[in-house]
């Protein structure tokens, strides 16, 4: 494999501040590969997969607070070490260079515009670099649900209403139908949209790119794809699991908004009763903190009964920093999608669910289902 582009939708947000870190942080010896599933001990070996001194990060960000900001921010919030945005400031700067202010903003008045803008973004981005293909990653903020448009059902529907500029489409699926008309694979890391529109997965038909999503699975829903299973082996009745969430950071801020978070909810909500198969009661909450700073706290409660109808009650708590964990997978996430598409691969990726709350194109949420699923995607040449 040459080099890959990775195009971060929200590049100056948490989660890609720290991918982008990290990677340079790893890149210069100053970083080991803890977090990273595509470098963990006996992970099936494969190449087409690109190393990660292959990639290059570029992006769009609505704010314009340069990186090498952003990584003093994260440092200081304990998310990555102190001394690393000094050492890296170069570097930063000089990936900061290649993200554009701007993007997906509801701005412009023409959606056609918009469109081009971002695809001719994308394409000058892998021009410059002389890159082999490039992945789009969407990291930027989450968006309130989308409700079913006739306009986005087909492709021809979607193409018409851009062209008679009728078209409201949210930039989430603005960055997926860029990156599939630029000719680039596509992560979806939030629950927005993205390219979960029909005409979209035409679309990528169309240009043979493959995609992934939704929403990076990296807390208390990752401790569900392996209890909820557990529960269901062993024929435990659960009867409730209830779930608190108390988040900081920007992703907190964005999430305080009931219409916002409802997408996240959502996401999170599927996972119980499809691995059970029965409906469980229990409350979800996603509450803003600000005083958390970039970390943020799961409490989860589930009741269940066993035998002759004992009751018994399991609870847990998740503390971590959201952006530590997320930032590992976003580019084992790139690496992979870089590989599928090198290895001819087009459409949806199911065997990437390990990585989801909300997979697309599968039902399995048990995460040892899904490693293994993984493991010989990747051991068969992800194709
Ligand atoms: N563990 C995790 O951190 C985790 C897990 C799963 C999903 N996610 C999702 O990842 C996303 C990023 O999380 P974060 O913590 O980095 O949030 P953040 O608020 O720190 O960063 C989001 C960035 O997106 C930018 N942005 C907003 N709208 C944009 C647009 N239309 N175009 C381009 N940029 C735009 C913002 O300016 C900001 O820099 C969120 O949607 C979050 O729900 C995070």
């Amino acid at each position: 494999m040459g080099r890959t582009g990775v195009w971060l939708a929200g590049a100056r947000g948490s989660v890609a501040s720290t991918a982008i870190t990290g990677a340079l942080a790893i890149r210069a010896g100053l970083a080991d590969r803890v977090g990273l599933v595509s470098e963990a001990p006996g992970f099936p070996a494969f190449d087409l997969l690109p190393g990660l001194a292959d990639l290059v990060f570029g992006g769009h960000d609505l704010s314009g607070v340069p990186l090498t900001k952003r990584a003093q921010q994260l440092a200081q919030a304990g998310v990555i070490p102190a001394g690393l945005p000094a050492r890296l400031h170069g570097e930063l700067a000089a990936v900061d260079a290649d993200i554009t202010t701007g993007g997906a903003d509801g701005r412009t008045r023409s959606p056609a515009e918009t469109l081009r803008r971002i695809s001719a973004d994308i394409a000058a981005f892998r021009d410059r670099h002389g890159l082999d293909r490039v992945v789009v990653v969407n990291v930027a903020s989450t968006e309130p649900p989308t409700p079913a448009r006739p306009e986005h059902a087909t492709l021809a529907d979607l193409t018409r209403a851009i062209g008679l500029g009728t078209m409201v489409l949210p930039a989430s699926a603005c960055y997926a139908y860029a990156a599939f008309d630029a000719g680039c694979g596509h992560v979806d890391f939030t629950p927005s949209i993205g390219a979960r529109l029909p005409a979209l997965a035409e679309l990528a038909r169309e240009r043979a790119v493959p995609y992934a999503g939704s929403d990076g699975k990296t807390g208390e829903t990752l401790l569900k794809a392996v209890l909820a299973p557990m529960f269901a082996g062993r024929h435990l009745h659960v009867g409730s699991w209830s779930g608190t969430n108390l988040l900081g950071g920007g992703d907190g801020a964005n999430l305080a908004d009931p219409q916002t978070a409802a997408s996240k909810l959502e996401s999170k909500r599927r996972l119980v009763d499809e691995t059970l198969g029965y409906p469980v009661e229990g409350p979800l909450h996603i509450d803003y903190v600000a005083d958390l700073g970039e970390q943020k706290t799961a409490w989860d409660h589930v009741t269940f009964q066993g035998f002759l109808g004992a009751r018994m009650t399991l609870q847990f708590t998740w503390q971590g920093y959201d952006s530590a964990l997320a930032a590992p997978l976003v580019l084992d996430l790139a690496r992979l999608v870089a590989a599928a598409h090198a290895a001819g691969r087009a459409g949806p990726l199911p065997e990437l669910a390990y990585f989801f709350k909300d997979p697309i194109g599968t039902s399995v949420h048990d995460l040892a289902a899904q490693y293994d699923m993984l493991r010989s995607f990747v051991a068969q040449g992800c194709t």
